[in-house]
């Protein structure tokens, strides 16, 4: 997948510097040219010489050292790049790319660049749960960047904590997604539906769930990279809408959700649906706020349309993925839900697992398919998950 492919790699000053020398020999041995671009501060932790000789290619330190060439240089590296890579990340280097800094060769090189940019944090863990860092580095993912999550563990700094570097083998999983699969989604239609829905009880109150929607939104961002065209229907969230979305419908209610899904259910070739939708709602709204009283209340509810089995009543040429929360004889409930809501596959939670199901960044499923197998996948982020699902997407589009 690497073969021949132009990688630059941005190297920052953190301690991990030294571990993107790993980085550059696997990139080497997968056929990568790669070009590394050290900051000034890179360079006081590993020589240019050690990436020079292990890269094939000079290194390249400072946008100044060669005045008649920087400004050619920057925008010619830029253009060449399939991918930019920047391992080790420093806060310093990800709040300079938030607010669009370039003030060196390699801040200049990302900001004129249109490849893919990965970028791979590692920094002392208050640095990295610091908000203005976690702000910068959801900004940098609204704006389409990938970023890779640290792994938690000792730190050089002494602390324990989240903020280490990614072994470089997971790295490479990620770079050979970036640049391999970025096209196999080309020409399809996918829909996805995220997050809980809302259901009102009186102007103030309402039912709803635990769903964040990050694993739908993490779908959505996924399926954009592979060169999908998206439309997500997301309830409410708190996350930041994912960049190169070809529609982004906020709804609130079930009913609101299922109006917008039927109405772009024949534009989809493949329907995602990753929300969790209220299954009651209160059966009658009160127009104004219900009063407190001293007595006990029964709110009664009544059914809320099942969107997806609908779908799966109408399907055409659509692909139905679902999702399901389960706890007990999984494989058994999961595939009689597939079956009744004819689906393609279905995507089983553990809710009960450390790790897995609602608000966390990393979940633990299993995949159950038409034909009654299933598959079981080890604890994994939610983007590496929404790739593995659609990995085996374009498996069924392809068979
Ligand atoms: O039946 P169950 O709620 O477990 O099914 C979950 C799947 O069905 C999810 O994919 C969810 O988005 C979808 N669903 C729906 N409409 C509902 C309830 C669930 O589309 N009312």
């Amino acid at each position: 997948m690497l073969q021949g492919k132009f990688v630059v790699l941005g190297v920052t000053g953190s301690i991990a510097a030294y571990k993107a020398v790993e980085l550059v020999r696997l990139l080497k041995k997968k056929g990568a040219n790669v070009q590394v671009v050290m900051t000034r501060s890179a360079t006081e932790f590993v020589t240019p010489l050690t990436f020079q000789v292990l890269s094939g290619n000079p290194v390249i330190t400072d946008m100044f050292e060669k005045p008649v060439r920087w400004e050619v240089e920057h925008v010619s590296l830029a253009d060449k790049a399939d991918l930019f890579v920047v391992a080790p990340a420093t806060a310093n280097i990800i709040a300079k790319m938030a607010a669009g800094i370039a003030d060196d060769m390699l801040t200049a090189s990302i900001l004129a660049t249109r490849a893919k940019v990965l970028v791979v944090p590692a920094m002392n863990v208050h640095m990295y749960c610091n908000p203005i860092t976690q702000e910068n580095i959801s900004y940098l993912k609204e704006k389409g960047f990938s970023v890779m999550e640290p792994e938690e563990g000792f730190l050089a700094c002494g602390y324990l904590g989240k903020g280490r570097f990614p072994e470089p083998d997971k790295i490479m999983e990620v770079i050979e997604r970036l640049v391999g699969n970025s096209n196999d989604l080309k020409n399809k239609r996918i829909l996805i539906t995220a997050g809980p829905t809302r259901e009102p009880i009186d102007p103030v109150r309402f039912i709803s769930n635990r769903s964040s929607g990050k694993m739908g939104y993490a779908l959505a961002e996924a399926a954009v990279e592979r060169g999908g065209e998206v439309i997500l229907i997301s309830g409410p969230t708190c996350l930041p809408q994912p960049a190169g979305l070809f529609k982004y419908i906020a709804v609130e209610t079930a009913q609101d959700m299922k109006e917008q899904v039927l109405k772009f259910f024949p534009w989809s070739d493949v329907v995602i649906k990753a929300a969790a939708v209220a299954d009651y709602k209160p059966k009658c709204y009160s127009e104004r706020k219900i009063k407190k009283k001293d007595s006990e209340m029964v709110l009664e509810l009544t059914k809320n349309p099942d969107i997806l089995k609908e779908l799966g009543e109408k399907k055409d040429k659509q692909l139905l993925v679902g999702f399901a929360a389960e706890t007990d004889e999984i494989k058994e409930n999961a595939l009689e839900k597939l079956r009744q809501k004819n689906l393609d596959l279905i995507v089983v939670n553990d809710v009960t697992a450390e790790g897995a199901g609602f608000e966390v960044d990393t979940n633990i499923v299993k995949i159950i398919y038409k034909d009654g197998s299933m598959e079981e996948l080890p604890k994994m982020t939610k983007k590496d998950l929404a790739h593995v699902i659609l990995d085996r997407i374009v498996q069924i589009l392809r068979s």
